[in-house]
Order: C-alpha cells, then sequence, then structure tokens
C-alpha cells in the first residue's frame, strides 16, 4: 500500500460523494452507502493504473476506482447515482474516462459483458437480496483473470453469506482477508464458473442447528477410532 494509495482512501472518506438516497421518502437525504476503510485499502493497493476493474453498485468504489486510473466498468439502476459521481469527480478533478457506466440491474447486464480481456479485480456490492450476489458472484467473478481480486461487501447479510459459504470451500478461490463486514478472496484459475454438482465434493448441504450434536457425536467417534488405531 503506498501512501498516496492510502491519502487518497482517506481523502474520499473525509468528503464522501453524495450518490445514494438515504431513505425511500420523495425528498430523502442523499447522502452514501459505504464500506470499511480497510476496504478501500486493499482495493488501492490492487489497482494500478489502466487495471481492468469491475463493480456492482456505485458509490464511494467508483470514485476510488477513477481516481486510481483503472479501467472500470460500474453497474448500477440508478442514472442518478451515474451523474452524481461525474459530477462530484469533476469537482474534484477526477478523470473519468475510463470509467463506463452500465446502467441496469447487474443480473441482467453482467451476461453480457464482454470476455475478451479479463479483469484485475471484481467488486460485489450491489443488490444484496437473494439470489443477486450469487450471480453476481457467477457472471462477475467468471470474467476475472488468474490470481484476480473478488471483493464481496455486507457478508453478515443472509443472501451474501449462503454465497461466502459457498466461495469459502470452493477451491477455485482462495480467501485473502475476511472482516465482519467483507471479504476478498483471490482467483485460482480463470474462466468460467459453471459446473455440475459431482464436481463440488467440497459442497455439502447447509448446516442446520439440528445438525450440530450429530456431527459433534461423529468427529467424537472419528478421533477415538483414529487414538484406538494409533495404540
Ligand atoms: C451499498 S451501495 C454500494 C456502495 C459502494 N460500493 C461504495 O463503496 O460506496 C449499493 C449499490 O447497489 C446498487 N444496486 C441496487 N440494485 C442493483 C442491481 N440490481 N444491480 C446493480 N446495482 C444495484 C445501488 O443503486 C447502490 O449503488
Amino acid at each position: 500500500m503506498t501512501a498516496g494509495g492510502r491519502a487518497l482512501v482517506d481523502q474520499l472518506l473525509a468528503d464522501p460523494p453524495g450518490v445514494h438516497a438515504m431513505s425511500v421518502a420523495q425528498d430523502a437525504e442523499v447522502g452514501v452507502w459505504a464500506t470499511e476503510r480497510d476496504c478501500y485499502l486493499l482495493l488501492a493497493e490492487f489497482v494500478g493504473n489502466g487495471a481492468r476493474t469491475l463493480e456492482t453498485g456505485s458509490g464511494i468504489s467508483t470514485v476510488l476506482f477513477a481516481a486510481l486510473g483503472a479501467m472500470h466498468t460500474c453497474i448500477t439502476p440508478a442514472q442518478v447515482e451515474a451523474d452524481r459521481i461525474e459530477k462530484y469527480c469533476e469537482a474534484h478533478e477526477i478523470p473519468t474516462v475510463l470509467v463506463t457506466f452500465k446502467i441496469g440491474c447487474s443480473d441482467e447486464i453482467l451476461p453480457g459483458l464482454s470476455r475478451a480481456a479479463p479483469y484485475d479485480v471484481v467488486l460485489i456490492d450491489g443488490n444484496h437480496g437473494f439470489p443477486t450476489p450469487t450471480l453476481d458472484w457467477y457472471y462477475g467473478a467468471s470474467l476475472l483473470g488468474p490470481d484476480g481480486l473478488l471483493v464481496i461487501d455486507d457478508v453478515s447479510l443472509p443472501a451474501v453469506a449462503h454465497l461466502c459459504s459457498f466461495v469459502d470451500r470452493d477451491p477455485r478461490f482462495a480467501s485473502h482477508t475476511r472482516t465482519a463486514k467483507w471479504a476478498a478472496y483471490r482467483r485460482v484459475g480463470d474462466g468460467d464458473l459453471r459446473q455440475d454438482w459431482y464436481d463440488q465434493p467440497f459442497y455439502g448441504p447447509p448446516l442446520t442447528i439440528t445438525d450440530l450434536p450429530g456431527r459433534a457425536l461423529r468427529k467424537v467417534r472419528r478421533t477415538l477410532t483414529a487414538q484406538g488405531a494409533r495404540r
């Protein structure tokens, strides 16, 4: 992490763009839904001039990608968010020539994105309802090149937690950072993420509270059997 990257993140957090309507009221206050400073610092560490980056949702992250000189694609259904970001960048002399806004819902836009060149960084932080984060991962993370960085925000929300519980076990992704708010992974290999169930031996049924005593008992039995075999 360069001092420049840290200063840029702190500058953005001290004077953030107003991007999002903060409630559903007609005259809602305009603010910004943000993630943690450390998440932006990680992005600043990975994104150099000309890096190919993609995000679902818009906000501080979009301005950060622009300021870092990324060739950035931002998907948001709200034209007004793109307009506010453009205006903020203009006022702060942040070039946006390399930023492309795709206005629409990620589940409709992502499948149509070109696969001609891989992305270096994909940030998933758009619609957080089931199954959208998973669709964003399925289409978005399939565009990452080898070792590319996948960042997923709001991991405590149910649909995102389900997605992460899969990605955590998926050998095509290596965990990089995990906090209570966001997670980052490195892509192992590349290419589309389509698999049939028999390609996913690591994937079991969701663990429920009633499974816990049975699982604990089986673990104790396995340990005792292994100890007995060693004697
Ligand atoms: C939590 S905010 C993103 C915050 C941003 N990453 C940041 O760091 O400031 C969620 C964003 O998702 C966008 N969004 C909502 N539904 C979406 C969808 N179906 N596809 C893409 N973006 C969506 C919202 O308009 C909003 O910009």
